[in-house]
């Protein structure tokens, strides 16, 4: 019998026992599959995708269509782990009829729940959404689709003024009925902080340890992530794209040097048919011989 699905519920039960919740990021149907198999509780279907599976110098520029492409091909794959769609870019910042028709599609399409980065600002359209029935997780501290405002990848709350303002936006988030907070590249204490303010999930990337649960972006610790960002807060657990880099070499070297395929990787057919087959072979190569 399968695990049961993770829900919203789940996640707070977790809370209450005081387990973290496992959650990374993943934009195929095959890393999708693998991180069900591990056991992991949260999906992000992230906008990173711009950045680790479209080559984008950030994560402005995806939109909807791709998106849904991600989701559509996580959604497949999940069956207990809890399905986060990350909203992109101008996908609900402009109205919140636009809010709640892009968060709308993430969920027809087997979403559990939508992400959007901000807190006060985006208070009226989350609630907006909450209102459509969609539960909303907000995104506080380094929020990439701000990037310009921020002046780069820059760890977030780090003055005592600074941090108050990330608890103020996360109680608009919570007031605005968003059912948890992720925080992004914030200091440990100022994660801390907030969740011990503010009655919501909090989640962390490069947060630190007091937090509900960590994310991190699956390119990063597998070693697949192809540009020159490294965050001082990943683990590297594998190396997949060296792996990729050498299997593809090998493949390359066989191939050239005739060793690939070999005679396992042929069809067999019956002898007597393979017998007429080069018999045939061997006139071809006759006639043409004799008209040159
Ligand atoms: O898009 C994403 O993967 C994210 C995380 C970096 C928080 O939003």
């Amino acid at each position: 019998m399968s695990a049961p699905k993770v829900t919203v519920a789940t996640l707070a039960a977790l809370k209450r026992r005081g387990e973290k919740a496992v959650f990374v990021t993943a934009y195929d149907y095959a890393t999708a599959t693998f991180a069900e198999r591990a056991g992991v509780d949260m999906l992000l279907i992230g906008d990173s995708a711009a950045m680790t599976m479209l080559g984008l110098p950030s994560t402005l520029g995806v939109g909807m269509e791709e998106m849904c492409v991600f989701v559509r091909a996580v959604c497949r794959a999940a069956r207990r782990a809890f399905v986060v769609g990350d909203l992109p870019f101008l996908s609900y910042q402009p109205s919140d009829e636009e809010a709640i028709r892009n968060a709308g599609r993430f969920v027809a399409l087997g979403c559990d729940a939508v992400k959007c980065e901000g807190g006060a600002r985006v208070a009226a359209r989350v609630r907006a959404m909450v209102d459509a029935g969609i539960a909303v997780m907000g995104h506080l501290g380094l929020t990439p689709q701000s990037l310009g405002q921020l002046g780069g990848y820059r760890v977030q709350g780090k003055s005592r003024a600074a941090v108050e303002r990330l608890a103020e936006d996360a109680l608009a988030l919570r007031d605005a009925g968003a059912f948890a907070v992720l925080l992004e590249a914030v200091p440990a204490e100022a994660a801390a902080y907030v969740r011990e303010r503010v009655d919501l999930l909090v989640y962390g990337i490069g947060a630190g340890p007091h937090v509900d649960g960590q994310l991190v972006i699956s390119h990063d610790i597998l070693g697949n992530f192809v540009g020159d960002i490294a965050p001082r807060f990943v683990r590297r657990y594998a190396q997949i794209g060296a792996e990729i880099e050498r299997a593809f070499g090998d493949y390359a070297a066989d191939v050239r040097a005739g060793r690939f395929p070999g005679p396992e990787h042929c069809y067999p057919i019956d002898p007597e048919q393979e017998a007429q087959i080069r018999e045939a072979r061997l006139r071809l190569a006759q006639t043409v011989e004799a008209t040159r």
